[in-house]
Order: structure tokens, then sequence, then C-alpha cells
């Protein structure tokens, strides 16, 4: 069956290629960092952005979306951008974008359900669910890093994110199950 719904595949091939300049970017992040236990836990989220793509690839050949070469140039360049510049930029930065960026990401899986959804197709719930509660977790592990720095509120201020302030509705801690999570990132407005 080939989807009929250009945002929606737009959305798969950005995450499919995303997903790639993220475990690039971790693969930096974790070489930088000083302590085994951070350099652990980074590498494991580089593991989860792997599955992730694994995960996005599946959907997309069940209906014919074709990968991208335009985003997965892109974001193989800027991947690796962010990888090497981790370790010029220093502890906070490195935390603290991964945290942003980690934050918008969590409704992109959740808007993918959405879309989904309208057209009546389901099976692709929990999988789905899964990952956008995968990237909350790693946005929670990323603000908390930063929770305690002395450059938190300027950054908040001009880059609008902290634990505070995230992009997306989700708290880790009332967790919805799949089944009554139709409300996550469905405000009527984007988080990001
Ligand atoms: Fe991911
Ligand atoms: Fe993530």
């Amino acid at each position: 069956m080939k989807l009929h719904h250009p945002e929606l595949i737009d959305l798969l091939q950005q995450a499919y290629s995303a997903e790639k300049a993220a475990a690039f970017a971790y693969q930096g992040h974790a070489a930088s960092l000083k302590t085994e236990e951070e350099k652990k836990a980074v590498h494991q989220i580089e593991i989860d952005e792997w599955n992730h793509r694994h995960e996005v690839l599946a959907i997309m050949k069940q209906y014919e979306v074709p990968v991208s070469k335009y985003y997965e140039l892109r974001f193989h360049i800027i991947g690796k951008m962010i990888s090497w510049s981790c370790f010029v930029i220093g502890r906070f930065m490195p935390f603290y974008f991964a945290g942003r960026l980690e934050s918008g990401n969590v409704c992109e899986y959740f808007r993918m359900k959405q879309f989904f959804n309208t057209m009546g197709i389901t099976e692709h719930d929990t999988v789905l669910y899964e990952m956008g509660i995968k990237e909350k977790e790693h946005e929670v592990y990323f603000a908390e890093r930063v929770s305690n720095s002395k450059l938190l509120p300027f950054f908040e201020k001009l880059f609008s994110w902290s634990a505070k302030q995230s992009f997306n509705n989700i708290d880790l801690d009332k967790k919805h199950p799949v089944e009554e999570s139709g409300h996550y990132c469905n405000n009527g407005k984007h988080f990001f």
C-alpha cells in the first residue's frame, strides 16, 4: 500500500535521516565526556537512535516510501559537524542542545501516529508511541545533566528550553498508556 499523505511521507523521511544525525552527534558527545558513567549513558542513547532509524525504515518500506538522498546528505553533514563540535564547545552546550533537540523530536513520533490514525491505520501505534516516549527519556536525561549549571538561566531565556519549559506535553511521572495517548502533542499547535 502506498501513502497519499505528503506531510507524513516527509516526516518519515526526515525522521529517518535525522536519527542518523543524532547517532553521529552522540558518538562525538560520548567520546568527549570524561566519566565512564556519562559515556555509557550517551552511548546507549546513540544505540536507541540507530534502533529508531531501523524502526522508521521498516515503516517506510511497508508503504514504499523512498529514503531521501537530500535528507541523508544534509543530516550526515549536520551529525558529523555536531559530533566534532562536542570536543571544542565545552560540557554544557552539547548536553543543553541535545536536550532541546530531543524535546522537539518527541512530538514527531506522536504526530506520525496521529497522521496514521486519521487514515484509519493503527498498527504502528505502539512502536511510534514507544519511540516518542524514548525521546522523552532522552530529553529528561539531558535536562538533568544541565539542571544545576549557572549557564542554564541564560540559555533558557535565549533558546526557550529547559526541564520546566519543554516543547511537548509529556510527563513521564504520569505517563498515559498508548491507547490514552491521543492528547500527546495534540493541542492544535506545534510545540516546536
Ligand atoms: Fe530517536
Ligand atoms: Fe533521542
